[in-house]
């Protein structure tokens, strides 16, 4: 068996896909400030924690806020996007994401959440899967944004696993970094020359297997 004590998986473009949310709502702000931006920018916002997020549309708009109007329409796409979540359903789980992290737990591996985004314990109550993780480190619990491994550490720490012992489950460049930088493995998801840097790339959870684990 694999000498892997843990698994630690991001939430958004892993277990669900809701960059699409996160799409519209960024999407109808940036149009209520009169401009537009592309399907393509928005793949750069994936992984990026919200403010930051914010920063970047702005910055594609060639507009300037202060920090109180900024955070300001950090809320108000909030309230859309959460609007959007508050309608979500277990059949969005992502396909083979419930049947992996099941049988982890089945083989005695830790689970644990490891995402930027605030609304991760919603997200999992909605879907169904909160009693899924031994540990949920969201974005209320963490203070520096991946890159930063401090989400992957919190999550390691919480589960009383070393890093080197953990394997991180992402589909962002910045979350493939933040593992590598705990000291973790990364199992990357999504295109192997978008993720070329993690130790396994898999286009989704439904090419998982715990046999795939053994090697890393
Ligand atoms: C990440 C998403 O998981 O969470 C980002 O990939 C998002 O797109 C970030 O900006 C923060 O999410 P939230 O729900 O706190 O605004
Ligand atoms: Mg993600």
């Amino acid at each position: 068996m694999s000498k892997i004590k843990a698994c630690i998986f991001d939430l958004d473009g892993v277990i669900v896909d809701t960059a699409v949310y996160h799409y519209k709502a960024w999407k109808r702000l940036a149009n209520s400030l009169g401009f537009d931006f592309t399907e393509e920018q928005n793949e750069k916002l994936k992984g990026v924690s919200r403010v930051k997020s914010l920063e970047l549309i702005l910055q594609w708009g060639g507009i300037t806020k202060t920090d109180t109007e900024k955070e300001a329409l950090a809320t108000e796409k909030n309230t859309w996007y959460v609007d959007m979540i508050n309608q979500m359903k277990p059949n969005e789980i992502l396909p083979g994401a419930r049947e992996f992290v099941q049988s982890c737990r089945d083989a005695g591996i830790k689970t644990a959440l490891g995402s930027a985004s605030k609304n991760s314990g919603m997200i999992l109550d909605k879907i169904g899967m909160t009693a899924m993780f031994d540990a949920i480190i969201d974005g209320n619990k963490v203070s520096k944004a991946k890159p930063d491994p401090e989400v992957f550490l919190k999550g390691a720490g919480e589960l009383h696993v070393a890093p080197k012992d953990c394997v991180v489950f992402e589909d962002a460049i910045a979350g493939v970094e933040a593992a590598i930088n705990g000291g973790m493995k990364v199992v990357g998801i999504g295109s192997p020359q978008v993720l070329g840097e993690a130790d396994l790339v898999v286009s989704g959870l439904s090419e998982m297997s715990l046999e795939k684990l053994k090697p890393l």
